[in-house]
């Protein structure tokens, strides 16, 4: 088994990389965590990572080709982070280009692989991606993924914190996109814990504003990094598990669904060794829940446009 990691020596990168060469240490099959960076210290943060002794074999490289070939799973990290003041939809300029051009590498070496992203803005590079694998013949829904963990460990945090209960207790569906508006906590199907409407809306928000409150305290250098190497890391896990043969395993990420709601959306989904099997209902919905679904999309839909409009634009 063969996980590519595109971006390894950026913060989220590395994070996400010490995890996985710890974790996987555990599960018997070979596994091979192929590490690339255009960033030279790419070789050094290898080197780095294979003095830790478990059975995950580490390589390290600035070959994006040989970092492809024959990848099973490939995690896009790569990308500008934001500073204070910006929105993620700001970084699009600089990173739908990276994007597409990983896109177009995937299409032509490693097709077939399922292909996991955290670079912003996500619910426009999901799309890029889409619409690029698209164009070469080999888009499969049910293998492309925006990683919107985060938001879900968020909640679980949070909720926790303020109603005093034990994270370990808790499960958590947050829908929607991964910016601002189109992030949405369903706190109504918490089983066993209740919200006023007060309680809701400040959860809400205070989930919304969570990456730009990390992105606030580090003071331009950077965003959050180790809760999303952390968060890549449990949904990569997950997409590791399906592929040597685990059974019903449950996540929530960015995906094409059946456009119920916007032709993107993230919401849970059962994983299956060809990716997304099954769709989780969503209902019941509490109102403040179809108010805010109803909200976020036209700006889920703007974003959506706007990534199919660059690939278009790149075509002509
Ligand atoms: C996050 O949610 O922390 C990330 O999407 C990074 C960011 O810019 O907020």
């Amino acid at each position: 088994m063969k996980i590519a990691i595109l971006g390894a020596a950026g913060n989220i990168g590395q994070g996400l990389s010490l995890i996985l060469k710890r974790e996987l240490s555990s599960v018997k099959k070979d596994i091979e965590l192929f590490l690339y960076d255009i960033n030279p210290i790419i070789l050094g943060v290898g080197l780095d990572l294979s003095h830790i002794p478990t059975t995950v074999k580490v390589q390290s490289s600035r070959d994006i080709i040989n970092t492809l070939y024959g990848a099973d799973i490939v995690v896009i990290t790569a990308g500008v982070t934001r500073k204070p003041g910006m929105n993620r939809s700001d970084l699009f300029t600089i990173n739908a280009a990276m994007i597409y051009n990983f896109s177009q590498q995937i299409a032509q070496i490693c097709p077939e692989a399922m292909i996991a992203v955290i670079t912003n803005p996500l619910n426009t590079t999901v799309c890029i991606i889409a619409k690029v694998l698209k164009k070469y013949g080999f888009y499969n829904k049910k293998k492309l993924f925006g990683i919107t963990t985060l938001d879900v460990l968020r909640a679980l945090c949070f909720i926790s914190e303020d109603k005093e209960i034990s994270c370990n207790n808790l499960h958590v569906t947050v829908i929607g996109g991964h910016s601002s508006v189109t992030i949405l906590p369903l706190l109504s199907q918490i089983s066993g814990v209740s919200f006023t409407e007060a309680e809701v809306i400040s959860l809400t928000n205070k989930l919304r504003n969570a990456g730009t409150e990390v992105v606030n305290a580090k003071s331009g250098h950077g965003s959050a990094s180790l809760s999303m190497a952390s968060a890549a890391a449990q949904f990569i896990i997950s997409l590791f598990r399906v592929l040597n043969g685990d059974k019903n395993i449950v996540e929530c990420a960015y995906i094409e669904g059946n456009g119920k709601y916007a032709k993107f959306f993230s919401q849970p989904f059962v994983l299956d060794q060809e990716g997304v099997s099954q769709l989780k209902n969503l209902e019941p919905l509490s109102s403040f829940e179809q108010t805010e679904i109803k909200t976020m999309i036209p700006f889920l839909e703007e974003d959506i446009k706007m990534g199919e409009e660059f690939v278009k634009q790149q075509l002509t």
